[in-house]
């Protein structure tokens, strides 16, 4: 059977600088005929990825359309400045900014009424998968979020410490994640793998039936390591 989804490999910038020569004709950072490319670089650096026609996402915008909230941008404006997708719930504001399951599954359906592609983080911390309970975390994180979105599966123990999830976990709970989707969803819905994928790991996990692509933290700074990742991607 072929395969219905095109494979997505996101480069998430976190609070780095884009690097050099991110916006040139042969940057690694731009979408192929055969791999969608999207990048989230921090708020500073949304117009500039957007004014060199990358597929640009903000980390992160609140859902109310305006008001009281210092220091936030709101999901309407980054939609009025060019961005096309948005990243919910990482890992890391969920952490640091208590963002909740309710607020992720809010910020979703947001970004989902203004056409904008929310992609929602998911995964379960070190503690958790130690206490054999993976996928009772993921349960309660997708139990509220809409149809219609793309889902990155990141095990929180694998975010920026080289560890990485075996092709066969990542799997495993690729797998999980689709089956709890609607029926009708199942086989279009793209699901990224997060946590240390690199240009050496890259093969082994992309090359799972339900890993359709990545979020990548580290490797998507340095711009060789994530071509690599790219072209591993698009091959057949
Ligand atoms: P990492 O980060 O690739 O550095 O582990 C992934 C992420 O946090 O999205």
């Amino acid at each position: 059977m072929a395969m219905p989804r095109t494979p997505l490999i996101a480069a998430n910038w976190k609070m780095n600088a884009a690097p050099s020569g991110f916006g040139s004709i042969e940057s690694p950072y731009r979408s192929t005929d055969r791999v969608d490319v999207v990048v989230f670089p921090t708020a500073l650096g949304l117009a500039s990825c957007i004014a060199e026609k990358l597929a640009t996402g903000a980390q992160c915008a609140r859902p109310e359309e305006e008001g009281a909230f210092t220091g936030d941008i709101g999901m309407r404006m980054i939609r009025a400045l060019g961005c096309e997708y948005v990243l919910c719930g990482h890992s890391e504001r969920r952490r640091y900014h208590g963002e909740t399951d309710a607020f992720v599954a809010e910020q979703a359906r947001a970004a989902l009424a203004l056409e904008l592609q929310p992609v929602v983080c998911v995964g379960e911390t070190e503690e958790e998968r130690n206490a054999g309970k993976e996928k009772e975390v993921i349960e309660r994180q997708m139990a509220v979020l809409p149809a219609n979105i793309i889902i990155a599966y990141e095990p929180v123990w694998a975010i920026g410490t080289g560890k990485t999830a075996t092709p066969e976990q990542a799997q495993e709970m690729h797998a999980f994640i689709r089956s709890l989707l609607p029926e009708d969803l199942r086989a279009s819905t793209r699901i990224l793998y997060g946590g240390s994928m690199n240009a050496a790991n890259a093969e082994s996990l992309l090359i799972q039936p339900d890993i359709d692509g990545g979020l990548i933290g580290g490797a998507s700074l340095k711009k060789e390591e994530f071509r690599g990742i790219v072209e591993i991607a698009g091959r057949e």
